[in-house]
């Protein structure tokens, strides 16, 4: 499966945090907030990924980030010259997707909860068509909303209902075949002049070929397009991490243990951060997972 990360958008709500940088590129508490998403891709076990932002923000995303090989990637880059809607990553990324199945996630969608990986790698071995993940929220006027049967079926799917048929929000994580790139190329922008991916879901829906996964209560989807949001998934990833002493979203951890990398490379990728405390983790989780578990 290929992956495409879509770091674009404009960030009005974010300004003027978001005047000249990224919003991806700020803070979510120790690591720029693209680095949560990316390891949402590599623990769905994705290595080949399409970075897709601004003119203006690319060249910081490739410094960040590079080709990927330090981490076991292939990162590649593709600009969004206007946001013109999510769906528009399949008509960018077409060639990116080729043949193969593709999992989107929008750069500013923060996930952490018990075995995602495990989801995820399942999730991804059964793309017979669109695959959403779902997360009851409070507020679900603001997102694409589920509606299931009694037996827990996708029947219906709205974007930003005034009045929600479930508390069922719609997350920035889809996995799809690879005609999305046809259903994607028929689309017609919306009244608010996107291409919406509500209609790409809308379209396997209409063919019987959409299906949800409900992340459930014991997981954390966390949004980050508002200062509060923004404030709040900080706060969320310093309690996590300080509790268990475990980061979330550490890149080289990931590439580690999804064996995207060696523990030789991990302990290389440590040396490199000076001695920081981000360097000393790498370093004693590399030399732990290199010790015979059991
Ligand atoms: P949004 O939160 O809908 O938009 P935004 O990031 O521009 O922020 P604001 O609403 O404050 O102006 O975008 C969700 C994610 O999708 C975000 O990571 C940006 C990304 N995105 C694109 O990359 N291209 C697009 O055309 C759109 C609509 C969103």
């Amino acid at each position: 499966m290929k992956g495409i990360l879509l770091a674009g958008g404009s960030g009005t709500r974010l300004r003027p945090l978001t005047q000249v940088i990224s919003k991806q590129m700020l803070p979510v508490y120790d690591k720029p907030m693209i680095y949560y998403p990316l390891s949402v891709l590599m623990l769905a076990g994705v290595s080949e990924i399409l970075v897709i932002s601004s003119r203006a923000h690319l060249p910081m995303f490739e410094a960040l980030l590079g080709d990927g090989s330090h981490l076991g990637l292939k990162i590649d880059y593709s600009e969004q010259p206007r946001p013109n809607g999510i769906a528009e990553a399949f008509l960018i990324g077409a060639d990116h997707i080729g043949d193969d199945n593709v999992a989107l996630i929008l750069g500013d969608n923060v996930f952490h909860g018990l075995n995602f990986s495990q989801t995820l790698v399942q999730q991804a071995a059964h793309v017979d068509g669109c695959v959403l993940f779902g997360y009851r929220v409070h507020d679900p006027e603001g997102y694409g909303v589920a509606e299931l049967d009694a037996a827990g079926r996708l029947i219906g799917i709205e974007e930003k209902p005034v009045r929600p048929r479930s508390d069922l929000a719609i997350t920035g994580l889809y996995f799809y075949p690879s005609d999305v790139v046809d259903i994607a190329k028929n689309l017609r922008p919306s009244a608010r002049g996107e291409l919406e991916i509500t209609d790409v879901n809308l379209e396997y829906l209409r063919q019987g070929r959409a299906r949800l996964v409900n992340l459930g209560r014991g997981f954390a989807w966390l949004d980050t397009g508002t200062r509060d949001n923004l404030l709040q998934a900080s706060q969320y990833v310093q309690t996590m991490e300080q509790r268990q002493g475990l980061r979330i979203a550490c890149l080289e951890e990931v590439a580690l243990r999804m064996g995207f990398i060696d523990h030789e490379s991990c302990q290389r990728l440590a040396a490199g951060y000076g001695g920081n405390d981000y360097g000393e983790y790498l370093r004693a989780m590399a030399a732990d997972l290199a010790r015979p578990q059991g």
